[in-house]
């Protein structure tokens, strides 16, 4: 025992009015806080701590580590860098686990659980003595769940990410997932390929661990995140197994200390700004149309509404500047080598915030200076040269969607945004899998594919709004064709899909009345999308027809049902939004001189 450890007492309730911190924060009630601390104290000590550690600020570190996460496969790396990172800067850092959730490992959707992680996550760090927290996510629904978490339980807080996996070579072609996943198995459905081929592919798309290399929801989340400052700069490209990952986890974890002694919370960081300049980053990366959802949760447990209609705005001003698939051509790990998120940053300058706050206790603009001139490189296009002239995503509306759908204009094929054809109606999941490869199915190419009832009450959101053309047509060479849902699509996936119909289905939407043969125009120049039925007709089957939403009888489902929010409002459970919203986003600046 050293000669501190010897002379400690157990420390009271932190001295005059200080809000207590580390280990004497949040005590459990025993009716004498004396005796609560006491008890903790001597808790911890079972596991070999000194008085001197404890008396450090404590660094919460949410673990996300699960064997059925592969996108997290290198946690435990990340979390000894982290914990060097806390230690260097004088902190105490703490693991702890929380829900891990993986896209192909969450039964029925990974939606369904993105709630229970952020509740799980919120929960974890009111609970537990922490003067700061540490996020490790990677895979699509883990960083949005921890940053609704870390929103709502409102001390400091930075977001670390896994990291992107490096591509593999597929017969000398470079593959990753899930673009080419969703290649592949195309190929596969037309016949183009046989058994032993896909069977080969399926062992290159995924080279090692970390989360999919295309700028799916993952990366697209993690650029975002850098862009709203909740995470280093230089945070979001570096591939999971690079010493530039683990050099990012150390440094992430000594700014934890940092804002754990200066009370950076998120608040300071995560305003009406930040979430603007993290929407012009989505539109410019073409980004995944989830990352509209999940910011949109976000902003919501800040109290800030994202306007689908301004976001279009934005739209039409924002070039799509990553040359990333599914939009382009490259992966993270060229990102990553081409200068990341700063390089974007450089050529969206004019349309940022600058004065918008970050981790590190300076501001977006301060943080672009430092990082200093950029270098040639192919992979972030000039402003003046897009990929895309205008942003990824585009908002529709009509009277098919009076409460707003997306699509990912960038990802599409040119020649469907202008487009009118007969309805094709699959009534759910099951009857689309039933039916989808049927030879007999009356199904032409340039017919519109509808499927009903995947929303966030009907399904929890699946992403199977990237319906498959159907076997008959994908065999005679048919590679895209207007699909319409009110559920979502992933974002490593391509095509002229129409996603988030509001109001969905299950809860009497106007999607549930389309019937096979109505007329549907799509007009991407105009932003709508319009079932051709007259209102009459429309109100009339809707009487006829009345919609029953789902209901279930206990347990989480139950919650999830009862409370779910439209995709609108982030599909967020309503009573974990604040019940008054102070801004709305991104602003009208019409009058702006
Ligand atoms: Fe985890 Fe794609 S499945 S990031």
């Amino acid at each position: 025992m050293n000669e501190r450890d010897k002379n400690a007492k157990v420390p009271g309730p932190a001295a005059g009015k200080a809000e207590p911190s580390g280990l004497r924060k949040g005590l459990a009630s025993y009716g004498d806080s004396g005796f609560s601390l006491f008890l903790r104290k001597a808790f911890i000590k079972g596991a070999g701590y000194t008085d001197n550690a404890l008396d450090r600020p404590v660094v919460g570190i949410a673990n996300t580590g699960s064997a059925f996460n592969p996108c997290h496969g290198n946690m435990t790396q990340l979390i000894e860098a982290v914990k060097r990172g806390v230690m260097l800067a004088g902190g105490l850092p703490m693991d702890f686990p929380t829900i891990s959730i993986h896209e192909s490992f969450a039964s029925p959707t990974s939606m369904y659980l993105r709630n229970l992680m952020s509740m799980d996550t919120e929960e974890m760090i009111r609970a537990q003595p922490m003067d700061a927290v540490v996020l490790i996510g990677g895979c699509d629904k883990t960083v949005p769940a921890q940053l609704m978490g870390a929103a709502s339980a409102g001390i400091p807080a930075i977001q670390l990410v896994t990291g992107s996996m490096l591509t593999g070579s597929h017969r000398s072609e470079r593959v990753g997932a899930c673009t080419d996943c969703r290649r592949f198995w195309g190929k596969y459905r037309a016949d183009e390929i046989g058994d032993e081929e896909i069977a080969d592919v399926n062992n290159q798309l995924v080279a090692s661990v970390g989360t999919c290399s295309v700028m799916g929801t993952a990366s697209t989340m993690a650029c975002v995140t850098e862009a709203l400052g909740m995470m280093l700069p230089g945070g979001a490209a570096p591939p999971a197994v690079t010493a530039d990952r683990i050099r990012v986890a150390e440094n992430t974890g000594a700014t934890a200390v940092a804002m754990a002694l200066s009370g950076l919370t998120p608040d300071k960081i995560m305003t009406g700004k930040a979430f603007e300049n993290a929407l012009r980053i989505l539109l410019a990366i073409g980004g995944s149309t989830n990352g509209i959802i999940h910011l949109t949760a976000v902003a919501g447990r800040m109290g800030i509404d994202i306007d689908l209609d301004r976001l279009d705005v934005l739209g039409r001003e924002t070039p799509v500047l990553i040359d990333l698939k599914p939009s382009g051509q490259y992966y993270m790990e060229d990102f990553h080598k081409a200068g990341g998120v700063h390089a974007l940053l450089r050529e969206l300058k004019p349309l940022l915030h600058l004065d918008a706050m970050t981790v590190t206790g300076r501001t977006l603009g301060e943080e672009l200076e430092a990082a200093g001139p950029g270098f040639p490189q192919t992979v972030v296009r000039p402003f003046a040269d897009p990929i895309y002239p205008q942003g990824g995503i585009a908002v529709l509306r009509g009277n098919l969607a009076p409460g707003g759908a997306i699509i990912k204009q960038s990802a599409a094929d040119a020649g469907l945004m202008e487009h009118e054809g007969r309805a094709v109606v699959f009534e759910n999941i099951d009857d689309l899998v039933a039916r989808i490869d049927d030879d007999a199915l009356d199904v032409k190419a340039d017919d519109v594919l509808v499927l009903k009832h995947i929303g966030p009450t009907g399904a929890s959101m699946p992403e199977a709004g990237y319906i498959p053309i159907p076997k008959k047509l994908a065999r005679a060479g048919v590679k895209d064709m207007v699909r319409i849902s009110d559920g979502r699509m992933s974002g490593t996936a391509a095509g002229t899909i129409v996603l988030h119909v509001t109001p969905e289905s299950a809860i009497g939407g106007p999607l549930a009345q389309v019937r096979n043969g109505d007329r549907i125009r799509l007009s991407v120049k105009k932003r709508e999308i319009t079932l051709l039925v007259s209102e009459a007709e429309l109100a009339e089957r809707m009487s006829a027809n009345p919609v029953t939403p789902p209901t279930a009888e206990r347990g989480y489902r139950k919650l999830f049902l009862e409370t779910v929010t439209q995709a609108d409002k982030g599909v967020d459970f309503d009573f974990l939004r604040p019940k008054n919203t102070t801004e709305r986003i991104p602003r009208d600046r019409s009058g702006d001189e």
